[in-house]
């Protein structure tokens, strides 16, 4: 039954706490293990039903840079179950924005999540193989944003299993002043490698374990993504910010995703703050966001 209501919902972002890149496949995906921890900030999209479709993006990190027409991934996810379930209400979307706009901290995967919540809510879908499927069609890392907490993700990274982990993790996250676009990362990775470079690491388990084990250093040690070498190549930057972070005590450094964000893992709030407040005056940092994981799911919120 269709009702004709306001619907909110709330998705967060993101850290790879392992990122393994293999093979190029014939779609043009890479085969991934990518182990993700969903994060304490979260983008809140409100769905009202309208005339015609429409979106309006406000909050702490809204930017000219988010595209307002059927590119917008929370758009382009209320047309894709739309289509899926022959419904197309029109909406306008309001997208609440509290990650930063910046490549590694999934932040469109979580709009597109959190549209996708809603205008299921919307439109009565509680079909969760149809919900993965269009949230898969949207981007690799979008059923993740969905499902939220600790996972591995294999495939293109989206089928997805939990990890058990135990305790909270305190990570702070610096975005960058640069851009990196996300195939070129990947394809770097690929002439990296026909030069026999960045080999990487296809075993996480070490990660899970440490993730299980509930304690940060173990954590710390255990991180690695394969994508690390090609994103600073492109972005010296990258490898800048990292090198601060760890001079100002951090447990480790990584990149998240394909980059340039960079994570930082801490012993507990108080640290995570010093090292905050140390990569805010860096080179090449823009935001500095502190969180910690897990946190949930895309999830529907009163009123
Ligand atoms: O699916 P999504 O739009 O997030 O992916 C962006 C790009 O990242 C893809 O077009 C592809 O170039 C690269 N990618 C990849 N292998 C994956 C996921 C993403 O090569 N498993």
């Amino acid at each position: 039954m269709t009702q004709l209501r306001t619907v909110r919902a709330r998705a967060h972002g993101k850290i790879n706490a392992f990122l393994h890149v293999g093979d190029l496949r014939e779609d043009g995906y890479h085969e991934l293990i990518n182990v993700f921890q969903a994060l304490s900030v979260a983008e809140t999209v409100t769905l009202t039903p309208a005339e015609a479709n429409s979106v309006e993006v406000t909050g702490k990190y809204a930017s000219a840079d988010i595209p307002l027409d059927d590119s917008n991934l929370a758009l382009a996810a209320v047309l894709a179950l739309g289509r899926a379930t022959d419904t197309q209400v029109p909406v306008h979307v309001h997208i609440d924005k509290n990650v930063p706009v910046a490549g590694g901290m999934g932040g469109g995967s979580a709009d597109a999540a959190a549209a996708l919540r809603a205008y299921a809510a919307l439109i009565g879908c509680e079909d969760v193989d149809l919900l993965h499927e269009v949230a898969a069609s949207l981007g690799a890392d979008v059923p993740f944003a969905y499902t939220g907490g600790t996972a591995v993700g294999t495939g293109r990274g989206d089928d997805l299993n939990p990890v058990l982990t135990r305790s909270r993790f305190h990570w702070v996250l610096a975005t960058s002043t640069g851009s990196l676009s996300t195939p070129a990362v990947y394809r770097r990775l690929d002439e990296l490698r026909a030069e026999g470079k960045a080999p990487g690491k296809s075993d996480p388990a070490e990660v899970l374990r440490a993730l299980g084990s509930g304690d940060a250093a173990d954590l710390a040690a255990a991180v690695h993504n394969d994508m690390t070498e090609a994103a600073i190549d492109l972005l010296p930057d990258v490898g800048h910010v990292m090198d601060t972070g760890l001079q100002a005590g951090a447990l480790t450094a990584l990149v998240s995703g394909s980059g340039p964000t960079v994570g930082f893992l801490a012993e507990n709030a108080t640290h995570a703050l010093e090292i905050a407040v140390l990569l805010e005056a860096s080179r090449g940092v823009r935001h500095v966001v502190r969180a910690t994981g897990p946190a949930h799911g895309a999830e529907l919120l009163e009123g």
